[in-house]
C-alpha cells in the first residue's frame, strides 16, 4: 500500500512510520507534516534514507498542497494536530484551525480523489471525563472539556457526517494517553522523566488524583495498523490497555521516581494550571480487541523501557528543550 501519513514528524506519527516500514516491505510512506514546534525530523533519522519513505513539508489546511501529496495513495492516516491541552487553554485558535478545518480539508481531498481509505486519529478525550467505575464506549455522546478535546470532537463530527452524507470511507481511532520514545517533553511523562534526569522538580497538578489509562505507543501503532487492514469503514475503535488497577497521576509519578531512585521531595504540587481538569478517562476497548488486538507490555515494563530510552537519548530531548520550549515553560509554569 502507498500511505499518506499527516503529522508523521510528531510523536505517534513517527512511531507509526517506523512500525510500517519495519513490518511491511511492500508498503511505502509519504510523510506530510508542517513541522510545527512539535514536529521533528530527528524522530525519523534512522529511516530517512529508506527508499520507501519520502517527506513533504506542508500544512493540512492548504488544500492544493494536500491534493498534490495525496495523488495515487491507497490510504490517508491523519495524525496531524495541535495536541497539547495546556496550550489549548492559553489559546484555542490554532487548535480549531488545524484540527477542525484541517480535517475537513483532508476529508474533502479523500472524497474528491476517491482515496479508498482514511483513518482519523482521534482521542478518548472527546468523551470528557467519566465517573468510576463506568467506561465510555463508542456511541456515547461527546462531552469535551477543553479547547483541544472540543476541536477533536469537532473533527470527528465532520468525519462521521462525511461518511454518512457522501460515503467518504473513513474509520476513526480513539486512543487513551500514549507514552514511549520520541514523546515531546511538554506532556506529563516525558516532562517528568526529563526534568528528573536533570535533577529538576516535577509540577504535579491538582493533587495528582486524576486517572489516565497509559498506552504504550507501539501498542497504539499496532492497533491503528490493524484498523487500516481489518477495520470496517464507518466504524470508530476505542483503544485502551484498560490498566488494572487504574493509576493516578500521583501514582505514576511515584513509579517514575522509584525507577530513577529519586525521593518524593522531587514533586512540586501546583494548582490552577489546568482549569476544567478532567478527573478520569476510561474507555471500553472490546471492539478493537475483537479484531485481535491486545497490549503487548505492562505499564511497568513500558515505563522502564521509556525511561531507559530517555536516558540513552539525552541529545534528542536536550535539543528539543531549547528556544521556544523554554519560553513556553516559563509562560506556563512561571519560575
Ligand atoms: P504531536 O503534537 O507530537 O505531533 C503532531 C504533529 O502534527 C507534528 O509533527 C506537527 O508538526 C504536525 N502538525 C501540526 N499541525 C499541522 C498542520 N497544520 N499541518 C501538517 N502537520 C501539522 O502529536 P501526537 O501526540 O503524536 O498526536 C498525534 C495524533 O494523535 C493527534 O491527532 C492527537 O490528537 C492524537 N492523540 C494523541 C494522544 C497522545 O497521548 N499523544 C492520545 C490520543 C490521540
Ligand atoms: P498530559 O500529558 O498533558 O495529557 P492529557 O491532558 O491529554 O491527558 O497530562 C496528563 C495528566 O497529567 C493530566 O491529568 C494533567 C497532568 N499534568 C501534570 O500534573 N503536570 C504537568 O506538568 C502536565 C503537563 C500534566
Amino acid at each position: 500500500m502507498k500511505l499518506l501519513i499527516t503529522g508523521g514528524a510528531g510523536f505517534i506519527g513517527s512511531n507509526f512510520i517506523r512500525h510500517i516500514l519495519k513490518n511491511y516491505q511492500e508498503d511505502s510512506i509519504i510523510n506530510f507534516d508542517k513541522l510545527t514546534y512539535a514536529g521533528n525530523l530527528e524522530n525519523l533519522k534512522e529511516i530517512e534514507s529508506d527508499k520507501r519513505y519520502s517527506f513533504i513539508k506542508g500544512d493540512v489546511t492548504d488544500v492544493n498542497a494536500v491534493k498534490d501529496a495525496c495523488k495515487g495513495v491507497d490510504a490517508v492516516i491523519h495524525f496531524a494536530a495541535e495536541s497539547h491541552v495546556d496550550r489549548s487553554i492559553h489559546s484555542g485558535h490554532e487548535f480549531i484551525h488545524t484540527n477542525v478545518f484541517g480535517t475537513q480539508v483532508i476529508i474533502d481531498v479523500v472524497h474528491e480523489l476517491k482515496i479508498p481509505k482514511m483513518i482519523l486519529i482521534s482521542t478518548d478525550e472527546v468523551y470528557g471525563d467519566i465517573e468510576s467505575p463506568n467506561k465510555s464506549k463508542d456511541g456515547d455522546a461527546f462531552k469535551p472539556s477543553n479547547p483541544y478535546s472540543a476541536s477533536k470532537a469537532g473533527a470527528e463530527s465532520l468525519a462521521i457526517a462525511a461518511h454518512r452524507t457522501h460515503e467518504v470511507p473513513i474509520m476513526i481511532t480513539r486512543s487513551t494517553n500514549n507514552y514511549g520514545f520520541y514523546h515531546f517533553p511538554e506532556k506529563l511523562l516525558p516532562l517528568f522523566i526529563t526534568n528528573l534526569l536533570d535533577n529538576k522538580k516535577v509540577p504535579l497538578y491538582d493533587g495528582g488524583t486524576q486517572i489516565r489509562d497509559w498506552l504504550y505507543v507501539e501498542d497504539n501503532c499496532k492497533a491503528v495498523d490493524l484498523v487500516l487492514r481489518k477495520g470496517s469503514i464507518g466504524e470508530a475503535y476505542d483503544i485502551a490497555p484498560e490498566n488494572d488497577p487504574e493509576v493516578t497521576n500521583g501514582e505514576i509519578t511515584k513509579m517514575i521516581l522509584a525507577i530513577l531512585n529519586k525521593g518524593e521531595d522531587m514533586i512540586e504540587p501546583v494548582e490552577g494550571l489546568r482549569p476544567g481538569h478532567d478527573q478520569r478517562y476510561a474507555v471500553d476497548s472490546s471492539k478493537i480487541r475483537s479484531l485481535g488486538w491486545k497490549p503487548s507490555v505492562s505499564l511497568k515494563q513500558g515505563l522502564e523501557q521509556t525511561i531507559q530510552w530517555y536516558q540513552d537519548n539525552r541529545v534528542w530531548w536536550e535539543n528539543v528543550k531549547t528556544g521556544d520550549y523554554q519560553e513556553y515553560y516559563k509562560k506556563h509554569y512561571g519560575n
